[in-house]
């Protein structure tokens, strides 16, 4: 939806993250294609009823929008029920992933957007026993999960993003050097570095030139240098910061190590970094397919992505769609 179709600058919602029974304490509105302007779906403070999935004008999607003014009691809304263990248990995968990703999602971008490290360094540990706990407790296919999550390519999205495919990926394989919630702070934080490059640079439409490509190299290291200043970091996390970019020939950077002088978990996060990229939407292009994005990845298995655990990887991403099986 373009800025002139949407001049009230709603926020839209995955209707994912309403659930029966609650109370939602602001105005929500349904906007059908074609149609002028939204129509009230849900006044505030209004409990949801089982059946409001059927409300929706047939043959049309439902899109859901909050008001601008609003997104902060909403996002409150959605962190009271992820605090809520027991009412997570009563969710299916689907909403408990929304909820869950929504949350961290938020959370992250306004951690990210207060330029603190210590204050994203702990948000991000939070996040992480959240990521976990889903992690462990949920069935999805990272397909599934995929379908729920955001793809915009902004570094919070992406870094989320990465979280939860590091945790599954680490979960799904039996790693047992590090915990999964050290693996998901890992994941949010393994970007870390980009904090001080210009957005101008992160989101160029087309090729970086060589001065522009020099910067971003830097952010590894600059990852690093940040992480290790904080006492709470651990060597999991560091090593995701630090080493998401080396490849197993010895071509990647900030050091240029090669095999298993990269540890397994930077490896880990190197298959998953690429793969939440190709997949999600960037400035010049559209978000590739899942096996499309597997097949560009094989080209590289062995020489810069670790060939075993890109196999895991493939395996996992192509389980439910019939591929493999
Ligand atoms: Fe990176």
């Amino acid at each position: 939806m373009s800025a002139k179709q949407n001049p009230l600058g709603l926020i839209p919602i995955s209707l994912l993250t309403l659930t029966p029974g609650r109370l939602v304490p602001v105005n929500v509105y349904s906007w059908v294609m074609g149609a002028d302007r939204p129509q009230l779906f849900l006044a505030s403070n209004q409990i949801l009823e089982p059946d409001f999935v059927e409300r929706k004008p047939e043959g049309t999607e439902l899109r859901l929008f909050i008001e601008p003014k609003t997104r902060s009691a909403f996002q409150q809304y959605l962190q009271t029920l992820v605090n809520d263990r027991d009412f997570l248990k009563t969710l299916s995968d689907e909403n408990r992933s929304a909820l869950v990703s929504e949350v961290v999602r938020d959370l992250l971008a306004s951690a990210f957007k207060s330029n603190s490290a210590a204050t994203i360094v702990g948000t991000a540990n939070v996040l992480g026993q959240h990521i976990a706990s889903l992690i462990s407790e949920t069935e999805l296919s990272v397909t599934g999960l995929s379908k729920i999550l955001y793809h915009d390519y902004g570094t919070f999205t992406h870094s989320a993003n990465v979280a939860l495919y590091s945790s599954l990926l680490a979960l799904r394989m039996g790693f047992q050097e590090y915990s999964i919630e050290d693996i998901a702070v890992g994941g949010l934080l393994h970007d870390i570095g980009k904090l001080g490059i210009d957005d101008k640079i992160l989101n160029k439409p087309g090729k970086l030139d060589d001065m522009e490509f020099r910067i971003i190299k830097k952010h590894p290291l600059q990852g690093y240098r940040i992480l290790a200043s904080d006492a709470n970091v651990t060597t999991c996390q560091l090593l995701m910061a630090y080493q998401h970019h080396e490849k197993m020939d010895g071509t990647g950077y900030p050091v240029g190590i090669e095999s298993d002088e990269i540890s397994q978990v930077g490896r880990l996060c190197a298959v998953v970094d690429i793969y939440e990229a190709l997949t999600s939407k960037r400035p010049y292009r559209n978000p590739m397919h899942s096996e499309r994005a597997i097949e560009i990845m094989e080209r590289d298995a062995g020489r810069h992505l670790d060939a075993e655990i890109l196999e895991i990887w493939k395996g996992f991403v192509l389980e439910k769609e019939g591929v493999l099986s």
